[in-house]
């Protein structure tokens, strides 16, 4: 059996039925049984219950030969480290408390660095805390700036047909599709074919520019949308304004500094794997009936 975690989400939701259509047996994690109704209904196990509860991980990953990990996003944390603390020991206590022998996190680009990548630390920690479980082979995934972080600007585009962001309009970002990333982790998981600890940073088929972006986005809902770039301290006051805990503010600053100083990259040397989706299919399929509707 494999336990997958975030199992209604973007990546855990897409590796959850690549291993379904094998014929794995799945076990899927949640706090919402009924997000996780389509998986149960494709013949998936669910467990419900809070990632954040140590009792309930282990009662999760008990018989499980593999897992895919994340650490799930949380907007409404006053203290953001402290949260991302708590899931950490959470499902790397419940692996060793398990004996589960294969796992597969979801990392990110930037893992590498031990600061200056705000909340991409965190998974700098967790890798580092898998690699001390013995007899663990754990695969961490380090994943790219994904496509769905475009949804954001959904209402700015459909207000003043406007997408902004603080990347000048040339800086190219090979942005990913994370359905591909949990197919992937579907895949490796499947064929459980990696020993020890390893890394592999997932891209995008291709980097593209902020001006190609709101091309593509304008072809696929039919309007034109044009790139604005801001400034760091708008970017930090719209954050403020959308209701975020200042502990998210500043672990999201502190992030977008390190992106703008080339830090959330590959590690130098790395296995670099790129995913097929590319982002006209993600504007044609994913963002323009988000705009529509
Ligand atoms: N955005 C990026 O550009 C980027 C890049 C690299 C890596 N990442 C990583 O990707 C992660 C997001 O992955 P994703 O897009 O697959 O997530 P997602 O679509 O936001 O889904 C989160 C999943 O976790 C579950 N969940 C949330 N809180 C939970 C809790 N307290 N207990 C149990 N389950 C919980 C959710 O279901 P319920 O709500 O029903 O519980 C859902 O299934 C980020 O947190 C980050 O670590 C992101």
């Amino acid at each position: 059996m494999i336990c997958i975690f975030g199992a209604s989400g973007n990546t855990g939701g897409a590796a959850a039925a690549f291993l379904l259509k094998k014929g794995k047996q799945v076990r899927v994690v949640g706090r919402q049984r009924e997000k996780l109704a389509p998986l149960a209904k494709a013949g998936a196990e669910s467990c419900v219950g809070d990632i954040e509860s140590s009792g309930f991980v282990r009662e999760a990953l008990s018989g499980a030969e593999a897992a895919y990990l994340l650490i799930p996003p949380n907007m409404a944390t006053n203290d953001f480290r402290a949260y991302q603390t708590r899931v950490i020991d959470a499902l790397a206590g419940g692996i060793e408390a398990t004996g589960v022998r294969h796992v597969a996190l979801l990392s990110s680009l930037g893992a590498h660095h031990t600061q200056g990548t705000g909340p991409i630390v965190a998974l700098h920690d967790f890798e580092e805390r898998l690699k001390r479980v013995a007899g663990l082979n754990a695969l961490f995934l380090r994943a790219g700036f994904f496509m769905e972080n475009v949804l954001m600007g959904l209402g700015s585009v459909r207000a003043q047909g406007i997408y902004s962001g603080f990347m000048p309009a040339e800086a190219a970002v090979p942005m990913i599709a994370p359905a591909d990333i949990g197919s992937y982790a579907g895949g490796r998981l499947e064929r459980l074919d990696f020993s020890g600890k390893s890394v592999v940073h997932l891209i995008g088929p291709k980097a593209i520019t902020q001006t190609e972006l709101v091309g593509i986005l304008g072809q696929a809902i039919g309007k034109p949308v044009r790139y604005v770039q801001v400034s760091l301290g708008d970017v930090e006051q719209g954050l403020r304004q959308a209701g975020l805990s200042p502990s998210l503010v500043s672990a999201f600053m502190e992030m977008y500094r390190g992106a703008g100083q080339g830090l959330i990259a590959p590690e130098a040397g790395g296995s670099v794997v790129p995913m097929p989706t590319t982002f006209e299919t993600f504007a044609k399929e994913v963002f323009a009936p988000a705009y529509r509707s």
